[in-house]
């Protein structure tokens, strides 16, 4: 798919104030400084349309992109960064939950893991949950240009192993890094096929 245009269109905290436009959406989350923000900018190829950060906590709010007119991605903040008092916390886990389970736009919902790490408690947590409310999910692996192609493959096959102790089948997988671009063809396109079905049903 061709990126023609990106805007930015609104930053809030609140689901109830999302776009009402009835169009797919998009959203990017995983654990902080995963490259969420870095991964949108290059998708887009707009690299400072998402704010991005070395420190972790970046983005704090519920932001969306519209994409050629038609669609929109989400940037989301990240959960578990644990150098945030308990109450910002479990408030970013509210505005993040609420946005999740109510957002009926949300075609997708793409979760980060960075691909140099191992699987993560969080992380499994966070998908088991994503399964016991029903919310369509992929898994975008980041930042494969920090580590060879050997490393990436054992990495990858590990983490599905892991997967497959809990899940029967595995949701959709993606390999990116937004310093050199790959996956972008590939997330695009699959974004591409799920823009010509029907809306998700509405939620409330
Ligand atoms: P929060 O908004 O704080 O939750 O973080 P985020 O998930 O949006 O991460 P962000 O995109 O701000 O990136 C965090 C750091 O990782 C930045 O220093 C990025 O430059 C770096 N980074 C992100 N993606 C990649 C990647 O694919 N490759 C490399 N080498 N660095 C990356
Ligand atoms: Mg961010």
């Amino acid at each position: 798919m061709k990126i023609n245009s990106a805007q930015f269109k609104i930053s809030n905290s609140e689901v109830e104030k999302c776009p009402k436009e009835s169009k797919h959406e998009y959203a990017f989350i995983g654990r902080s400084n995963v490259g969420k923000s870095s991964l949108i900018n290059m998708l887009t190829g707009r690299k400072g349309l998402a704010m991005t950060s070395s420190t972790p906590g970046k983005t704090m709010l519920i932001n969306h992109f519209l994409i050629n007119n038609e669609w929109y991605i989400v940037d989301l903040p990240g959960y578990g960064y644990a150098r945030r008092d308990k109450e910002s916390r479990s408030k970013l886990q509210t505005i993040i939950q609420n946005y999740i389970l109510n957002r009926c736009e949300l075609t997708n919902l793409f979760v980060l893991v960075d691909s140099r790490h191992e699987p993560q408690k969080i992380d499994m947590e966070f998908f088991e949950w994503l399964g016991e409310n029903g919310v369509p999910f992929s898994i975008v692996f980041t930042k494969i240009d920090k580590i060879g192609k050997e490393v990436l493959k054992k990495n990858i096959d590990d983490y599905c192993n892991k997967l497959l102790e809990q899940w029967e089948e595995l949701p959709p997988i993606f390999m990116t890094s937004s310093e050199d671009g790959r996956g972008r063809e590939e997330l695009l396109d699959y974004i591409e096929e799920l823009n010509k079905l029907p809306l998700p049903e509405d939620k409330n």
